[in-house]
């Protein structure tokens, strides 16, 4: 079962709620980065381990996505992009992300 946090939790501050990236990450991400020994420590199945970020620390700092690795890595400024497979979907150009 995956667990989707209530709607308006937002991710370590971001001005996003999580709940408009969710359906996202449930579909693109956490097919990889969920249950035991995800890619880089990091999974994205809840809000909470999200905040939790990975084994390098936090993935997401507060309003400023541009330093975010998690946005960075979606859009391509940091390597390897995510998806990791390169499926992007229509759903990858929300306007969140
Ligand atoms: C096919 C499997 C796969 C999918 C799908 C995937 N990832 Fe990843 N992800 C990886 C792997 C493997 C790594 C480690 C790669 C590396 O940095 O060397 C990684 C690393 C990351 C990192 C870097 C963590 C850190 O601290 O270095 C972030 C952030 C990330 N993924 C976010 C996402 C997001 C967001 C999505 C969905 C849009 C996603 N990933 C989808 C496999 C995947």
């Amino acid at each position: 079962m995956i667990h989707i946090a209530s709607r308006g939790a937002t991710v370590a501050g971001e001005p996003f709620a999580y709940a408009d990236v969710a359906p996202i990450f449930q579909k693109n991400c956490i097919i990889c980065h969920s249950g035991d020994g995800p890619p880089r420590g990091l999974r994205l199945d809840t809000c909470e381990n999200i905040r939790k970020g990975s084994d390098r620390g936090p993935v997401v700092a507060p309003g400023d996505p541009e330093n975010s690795e998690l946005v960075r890595r979606i859009k391509g400024i940091s390597q390897p992009r995510m998806p990791f497979d390169g499926r992007r979907t229509s759903q990858m150009k929300s306007p969140v992300l």
